[in-house]
């Protein structure tokens, strides 16, 4: 397995009129290529500020982000979908292209052929109130992997979804994560789903975070995370996350 991005002594303080907000206090966690990582931990410690360091949107205290691949892209996609009301599925797809000024045949083509793979075909001339929260969930990573990204971050991209959808939400966005071999970092507050989505669980304390624990989430034919919570193996792992949380705020 070959390192992607190393984190070292990773220490954010958010500095305001009032006060400094130590969020991040010496956090080491390296990234392997096509490792799928779910960062848990109690609302409020710093996992959000930990993705916009890495993709650059936030300033670090101290520490370092060593890239192991030159010009390292990074991909984003968040809790609402954003996908934008007024451009139908295509043009949501696009829109980072435009943005880019990168259009070409190409690159048209490569997103016609994710939406295609990726059931959403017929959909390319919808618009985004026409579809499910699954759907618009799928087009949102779509539009993220038009950019080709070597690394996706996703902060907690299932918890807008009732409870049915997001499992299956869940296996479809594994599905392509896999099936495309990326890289992602994923927040999330939810236990099972860490687990049954996770290579690693990285569970954070209360802030200042540090790492708690990492766990590798080892277990006998692994699938998809829908079919990981029927794991024998899945309780367990829940149990011990559930024990490190630091469940109430100080
Ligand atoms: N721009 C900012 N200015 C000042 N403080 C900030 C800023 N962004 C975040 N913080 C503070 O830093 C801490 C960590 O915030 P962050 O959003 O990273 O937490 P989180 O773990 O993602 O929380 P949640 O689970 O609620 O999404 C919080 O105390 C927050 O109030
Ligand atoms: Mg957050």
């Amino acid at each position: 397995m070959s390192e992607l991005l190393k984190i070292k002594e990773l220490s954010k303080n958010y500095l305001t009129k009032k006060q400094v907000i130590c969020a991040l206090k010496n956090i080491n966690l390296t990234i392997n290529e096509n490792e799928f990582i779910v960062l848990v931990g109690p609302s409020g410690c710093g996992k959000s500020t930990i993705l916009s360091i890495i993709g650059d949107l936030e300033k670090k205290s101290s520490g370092q982000i060593d890239l192991k691949k030159k010009d390292l892209k990074v991909g984003y996609m968040f809790q609402e979908d954003a996908l934008f009301p007024w451009l139908n599925v295509l043009d949501n797809c696009m829109i980072g292209l435009k943005i880019q000024k990168s259009i070409n045949e190409e690159n048209k083509k490569y997103v016609k052929a994710l939406l295609k793979k990726y059931g959403l075909s017929s959909f390319e001339k919808s618009y985004p109130k026409e579809l499910s929260g699954g759907m618009r969930q799928r087009v949102a990573l779509i539009r993220t992997l038009a950019l080709k990204p070597d690394i996706l971050l996703l902060d907690e991209p299932f918890s807008a979804l009732d409870y049915q959808t997001r499992i299956t939400v869940s296996d479809d966005v594994y599905k392509i994560i896999r099936e495309e071999k990326k890289t992602a970092l994923m927040v999330t507050h939810d236990i099972s789903e860490a687990v049954s989505i996770g290579d690693r669980v990285v569970v954070l304390s209360n802030r200042p975070s540090v790492v708690k624990n990492i766990y590798e989430i080892k277990m006998d034919n692994k699938g998809l995370p829908s079919e990981n919570r029927k794991n024998e193996k899945f309780n367990t792992y829940y149990n011990d996350i559930w024990k490190d949380l630091d469940h109430y705020e100080r």
